[in-house]
């Protein structure tokens, strides 16, 4: 039975509960929400970025064309240009498939170009079967100057390509293709689809740009100073003024950020879908297994500028230098910027939180109204959450962020986590959850759980399902809430669950209390889970039953492992029709990985044995 009682006011819930995180993982970005169709356009790929790229990943030639990094470059922020010579052309093959078109549909082209002599350019969309549009001609003359054309489409394809060609020599850069129906129609704008998805679930805030997108690489800037270097973690005045100035970078997760979708970019979404803006600065340390204090003081101090300067940026009037340059990029109003998060899923609590004070002491003085969010660590258990949760707490810091991924299982198990969080301490930025699957029982277990949340609405201010995107074809993170591909997208169980959540946000919690136990049959808790079943350290004929005996999943290991995959130390291999530990550990789990023509099982098989076969 439930007893409800509607007079007994609970916890308050702000509107902006429940929001999204943005990571340019999977893709997310160039390829992704950034609506710019040509892959590589300012011919800055390089093998720091990927050791399969060059400056040409992306694009062939026809003829003689290269890739050039001299003092004729663009400007100082963009190294490369492209030197095609007389009677060459270049074509670029977009992502996925290609550039994507839509018939009747116009795509607005554009490019840098110089050519001292003169020459005619010349520029096509096609694909195999021939033209999708008519081409285009420019009479390119002189220094640098962008040239502009638009196409309309005459098909739908997936699979375009776009061709540069030119008569004569001439240097080109930010070759760009960009279909006019961005997301609000907004210049440099967002891919419609995508966007439209995003606004969907209604959500209170935008947590941006990451992830370990920002606390991992260099803290430099992109300088000859700094001998212009590489993966840099995200800076965000690397991100902002015209698309042409901003230094591109290696993202760590093994591509190349255009950085076309930059902070400008982030708050003007956040401001077209009435979500609440919150970006991540890096904290002078790096995490996601880098784990490195950097200890540089004048760095410390540059860094701690730059995050004042970036609410300047946000919030500040058109006569402040950063505001002057907001709007100057098209948004003399402020973004009301109120929420900044310092540092992500840190590691190294102590460092960490030594240089998080120096932020905060700083933010606090010139601007006292923002929200200055620490956080927590990789665990939701542990030594260094424990470390980082201390010192968060004694230091009275406003809000802390904390990060996991579980299983369906824990989620369902720990719906009581924030019941016995303090009150007085700092409320909770749950910034980064997930059930480790985009079935319909992750999407169960993670709405099982948000009730738990909204329960203790009073301590948990904030949370956000991760990732929000993935690029089929450029996947380094699963489950994510959104997938997509050049030309279509879809959403998971998760993200309906979230949209269910965030498009209901209730006002007040009205306590209730159950008698009874519930019990849980079946896949989500009952059949599998963790379990011993074989103790050995090589497998052969994995079978899962259910209560009635139906098979779930089974594998003889004939072929590879593709569905399993190990946490713990070692490693595995399929040998001789076996699934062996071919690497000494001490304790391995292995779990099937979540196929969904595998019913998407977590069997989780624990091997203690120490040695090899
Ligand atoms: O969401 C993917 C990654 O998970 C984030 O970049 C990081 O913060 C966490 O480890």
């Amino acid at each position: 039975a439930i007893t409800v009682d509607p007079a007994d006011k609970g916890a308050k819930i702000d509107d902006t509960m429940y929001g999204v995180f943005f990571e340019d993982i999977n893709r997310a970005a160039d390829g992704g929400l950034y609506a710019e169709l040509v892959q590589n356009r300012s011919f800055e790929y390089s093998t720091d970025d990927n050791t399969a790229y060059t400056p040409l990943t992306s694009w062939t030639v026809a003829g003689a064309a290269q890739v050039v990094n001299d003092d004729g470059r663009l400007n100082a922020r963009n190294r490369n240009y492209l030197s095609l010579s007389a009677g060459s052309a270049v074509t670029n093959a977009g992502y996925n498939t290609g550039v994507h078109v839509e018939a009747g549909k116009k795509y607005d082209f554009s490019v840098w170009a110089r050519a001292e002599a003169g020459t005619a350019l010349s520029v096509a969309l096609t694909d195999t079967d021939g033209s999708l549009a008519a081409a285009r001609q420019a009479a390119v003359k002189g220094g640098w100057a962008q040239y502009k054309a638009t196409f309309t489409a005459t098909r739908t394809s997936s699979t375009g390509r776009l061709t540069v060609a030119a008569s004569d020599a001439a240097a080109l850069d930010m070759v760009s293709l960009f279909p006019r129906d961005t997301y609000k129609h907004e210049p440099n704008g967002l891919r419609t689809d995508l966007a439209e998805k995003v606004a969907a679930l209604h959500p209170g805030f935008v947590r941006f740009p990451g992830g370990c997108l920002v606390n991992t690489g260099s803290m430099q800037d992109y300088s000859e100073a700094s001998g212009y270097q590489r993966k840099r973690s995200y800076q965000w005045k690397d991100t902002v003024g015209p698309v042409e100035t901003r230094a591109t970078n290696s993202n760590v997760w093994g591509y190349n950020q255009s950085y076309g979708l930059g902070y400008y970019e982030y708050f003007r979404l956040a401001e077209d879908i009435g979500a609440m803006p919150l970006p991540v600065v890096p904290a002078l340390v790096t995490g996601c297994g880098q784990n490195r204090a950097v200890d540089d003081d004048a760095l410390l101090k540059r860094h701690i500028q730059d995050t004042l300067d970036l609410i300047e940026f946000a919030n500040g009037p058109v006569t402040s230098t950063w505001g002057k340059l907001r709007a100057r990029m098209g948004h003399p109003k402020p973004f009301h910027l109120t929420h900044i998060e310092v540092g992500n899923e840190e590691n190294l609590p102590v460092e960490f939180f030594a240089r998080f004070q120096q932020f905060r002491t700083a933010i606090d003085a010139k601007y006292p109204y923002m929200t200055v969010i620490s956080n927590s660590g990789p665990d939701d258990a542990g030594s260094t959450f424990d470390t980082a949760w201390r010192l968060n707490r004694d230091a009275d810091v406003d809000m802390v962020d904390e990060h996991y991924y579980n299983s369906p299982q824990w989620f369902l198990q720990n719906n009581d986590r924030y019941d016995t969080y303090s009150r007085s301490g700092p409320e909770v930025f749950l910034g980064e959850y997930a059930s480790g699957g985009n079935a319909f029982k992750n999407g169960l277990a993670e709405a099982a759980y948000m009730t738990g949340l909204e329960r203790n609405a009073d301590v948990v201010k904030l949370a956000s399902y991760a990732p929000l995107f993935a690029n089929e074809d450029y996947v380094q993170w699963r489950p994510d809430m959104v997938w997509f591909n050049n030309h279509a997208s879809w959403s998971s169980a998760d993200y309906e669950v979230q949209k269910l959540f965030m498009t209901n946000v209730g006002d007040r919690v009205v306590p209730s209390t159950a008698t009874g136990t519930p019990s849980l049959t079946g896949p989500i808790s009952g059949a599998v889970g963790l379990s011993t079943w074989n103790t050995t350290a090589a497998y052969d004929d994995v079978k899962v039953t259910d209560a009635d005996g139906n098979t779930l999943l089974s594998d003889d290991f004939s072929g590879d492992a593709g569905q399993w995959t190990h946490t713990g130390t070692g490693s595995w291999a399929v040998q001789d029709g076996q699934y062996v530990q071919t690497a000494e550990a001490a304790e391995n789990t292995m779990v099937s990985a979540g196929d969904p023509n595998w019913h998407d099982y977590d069997l989780r098989v624990k091997a203690t044995k120490k040695s090899g076969r």
